[in-house]
């Protein structure tokens, strides 16, 4: 295993994601499990941009509830409803959402007291269905943007490849 983990935070941001995707897809090839695809994602994320905590929800009831999965930081909640907070908010709409300062977003759900901003993305698999969201948060105000989310987004495409 040679593959180490770039840091991309002086990188412009769409070739600091392309460069992550490679080496997503080469740590990933020829495997066929969420669970080590979303270890590898939040350690390439976190570690490349230095953000506060990066990890998945997982969808363990359809439509209900969203149950924390693979994550680098301090500990995360360990359930969401759909609907509650950033991610179940992201969940239930199936799309993603950029909360550039968390205070403003009402019922935010503060699991590290340092967090300012946030981006969460939904992971869909081959037929569409929503199995995941991935939730990134800093210690930045206003950290994310489109470039983030095309980023993230095309990063988490793999699921659909796979399953
Ligand atoms: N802030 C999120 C909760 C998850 S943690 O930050 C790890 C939210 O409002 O959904």
């Amino acid at each position: 295993m040679a593959e180490t983990i770039p840091d991309l935070r002086e990188v412009p941001k769409a070739h600091a994601y392309a460069e992550l995707k490679g080496h997503s897809d080469a740590i990933l090839e020829g495997v066929n499990d969420d669970v080590t695809a979303m270890a590898t994602m939040a350690s390439l994320v976190h570690h490349a941009f230095g953000h506060l905590w990066t990890g998945f929800y997982r969808v363990v009831v359809p439509g209900q509830l969203l149950r924390v999965g693979p994550y680098q930081g301090s500990l995360g909640c360990v359930e969401i409803v759909f609907g509650q907070g950033v991610c179940g908010t992201a969940a239930a709409e199936a799309k993603t959402v950029i909360v550039p300062d968390v205070d403003e977003f009402p019922g935010h759900i503060s699991c590290d007291a340092r967090s300012r901003s946030e981006i969460v993305i939904p992971v869909f698999d081959q037929r569409g269905a929503l199995i995941a969201i991935l939730d990134v948060d800093s210690d930045r105000l206003d950290a994310f943007k489109t470039e983030d989310q095309q980023g993230l987004e095309r990063l988490v495409s793999w699921f659909a490849t796979v399953r």
